[in-house]
């Protein structure tokens, strides 16, 4: 097929994206827009069941902004905030950015193998990774624009990720921008609470059909959902009140992607969510739609608690900014990214944590170092964390509980002085402790108190960060 230029993306006519409204009966949860059979509660858990395990996955923000690495024309654009929106932010049109950062981005032969085994080390489940960002370059080879990896590098970047990630054994997600700065109909004028380089500046090339560019992004979605195998997340990226579903033609997006991967899990930014968390994020999990996408998204912030029933995913950089940048130096402590996994699973939420390599790949240093460490502590701990749910009880002050049937996991942040953990269980209720770090599973001494029971600590926290206590337990 002849591929169509950047400036005039035609369009394939022809193609009909098969919509086929199921009938609501029983208990199944409705998909907008017509999946072809509704799906019971049950298929739904079925279909999540990994997903919820997982717990930890690595999100990748790799694009032709990191080649800039948060500098333009020689100046530093900005020390913190996301530098992925480097385009925006010094308001170039799509020729001038790709003309300076094209040259810079240059990827080297094993880049994605280094990330799907650092992911796999840091003790991740999933990656999931920019297919294409705001600014419109596409990692993946399209038969509609030539703005592509295929074009631009000689090669399709997307399958060579893929091939990687999937060689460790890890699940695949796509992240994928509607908002499209490059594509000459994306109307931005209409989508105006979303950014756009031009925004309230008039259109360089006269009105634009915004059809021309959904239909564009529909296509583009197929070659996604077609041409790289199974397919176990898609991540779409943003809507806006006003800007949200029919703008996008959602309904029917979603319909297309679930047929073609009959097992995708969503996330549901095709659809407006209130507020990217200027504050507590807890109200984006109370305004979840399941039948808008499986799973919501709070953006770098963790929800003070977590609400039963809701999917979530917390996504989070490691320093500030999602794409590289050079002058980005706030990196998060291990600490506070190891007691962040903790504090997220603990209210039943995933942690997707953010990488953002350089232009040829590769991955700074202190990102390297915070996911192993990460892994290290996933090495002796991982079991208090992957398949575990929400604690049964309120946060102590000493840190956080998790659950898996017949074992709860005390989560001890700060080791207590007197060395007594104070766990509110009855002793008819409690069998056994002892300490993820001891592979012999040495009993630890347990005591009765009124309404809880006491555990007797060694005098030194095995972990300084987070030590695990495994507690053998009924519920009564
Ligand atoms: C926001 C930003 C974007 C980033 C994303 C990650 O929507 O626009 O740059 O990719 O969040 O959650």
């Amino acid at each position: 097929m002849k591929k169509h230029a950047i400036s005039s993306p035609l369009i394939i006519s022809g193609i009909l994206l098969q919509m086929l409204a199921g009938p609501l009966c029983g208990q199944t949860n409705k998909i907008e827009g017509g999946n072809m059979k509704p799906e019971t509660t049950q298929q739904r858990n079925e279909r999540m069941e990994w997903w919820r395990q997982a717990r930890f996955g690595m999100f990748v923000h790799w694009g032709l902004y990191s080649g800039l690495a948060g500098t333009w024309k020689d100046k530093a654009v900005a020390t913190r905030g996301g530098m992925e929106w480097i385009q925006q932010r010094v308001g170039a049109d799509t020729w001038d950015y790709a003309h300076q950062a094209v040259p810079l981005f240059r990827p080297t032969k094993d880049f994605a193998v280094e990330w799907a085994k650092l992911a796999k080390q840091a003790g991740c489940r999933y990656v999931v990774f920019t297919t294409k960002h705001h600014d419109g370059f596409c990692l993946f080879e399209s038969q509609y624009t030539t703005y592509d990896a295929k074009d631009l590098v000689g090669r399709d970047l997307c399958r060579e990720i893929v091939d990687a990630i999937r060689s460790e054994g890890l699940k695949v997600g796509f992240y994928h921008s509607v908002i499209d700065w490059h594509h000459p109909q994306y109307d931005y004028q209409a989508a105006g609470g979303l950014p756009h380089p031009l925004r309230k500046k008039p259109s360089p090339n006269g009105p634009r059909n915004h059809s021309i560019y959904v239909d564009y992004l529909h296509h583009q979605a197929q070659e996604l959902m077609s041409n790289y195998g199974p397919v176990d997340i898609i991540w779409w990226d943003y809507s806006k009140k006003g800007s949200e579903g029919p703008f996008w033609r959602a309904d029917e997006l979603m319909a297309m992607v679930r047929k073609s991967q009959p097992q995708i899990i969503s996330n549901n930014r095709l659809y407006h969510t209130p507020s990217i968390e200027k504050e507590d994020p807890v109200e984006r999990l109370r305004t979840w739609k399941p039948e808008r996408g499986d799973f919501t998204t709070p953006e770098q912030r963790i929800p003070s608690t977590g609400i039963e029933g809701v999917d979530w995913e917390v996504c989070m950089t490691l320093n500030t900014t999602w794409g590289y940048s050079e002058h980005d130096h706030a990196w998060k402590s291990d600490e506070k990214l190891i007691r962040n996994l903790v504090d997220i699973v603990s209210k039943g939420g995933n942690y997707l944590l953010n990488i953002g390599p350089r232009g040829d790949g590769s991955i700074p240093e202190e990102s390297i170092r915070s996911m192993q460490t990460i892994g290290q502590w996933m090495d002796t701990n991982g079991e208090a964390i992957y398949g575990t749910t929400a604690s049964p009880f309120e946060a102590p002050q000493w840190g956080r509980y998790t659950q898996k049937p017949g074992i709860l996991y005390a989560h001890v942040f700060d080791w207590p002085e007197d060395r007594q953990l104070h766990i509110p269980l009855k002793k008819s209720q409690a069998k056994q402790a002892w300490l993820l770090t001891d592979k012999d599973k040495t009993p630890l001494k347990i005591e009765t108190e009124s309404e809880a029971i006491v555990i007797h600590l060694p005098t030194q926290a095995p972990d300084a960060i987070a030590s695990v206590v495994a507690i053998e337990w009924k519920k009564e």
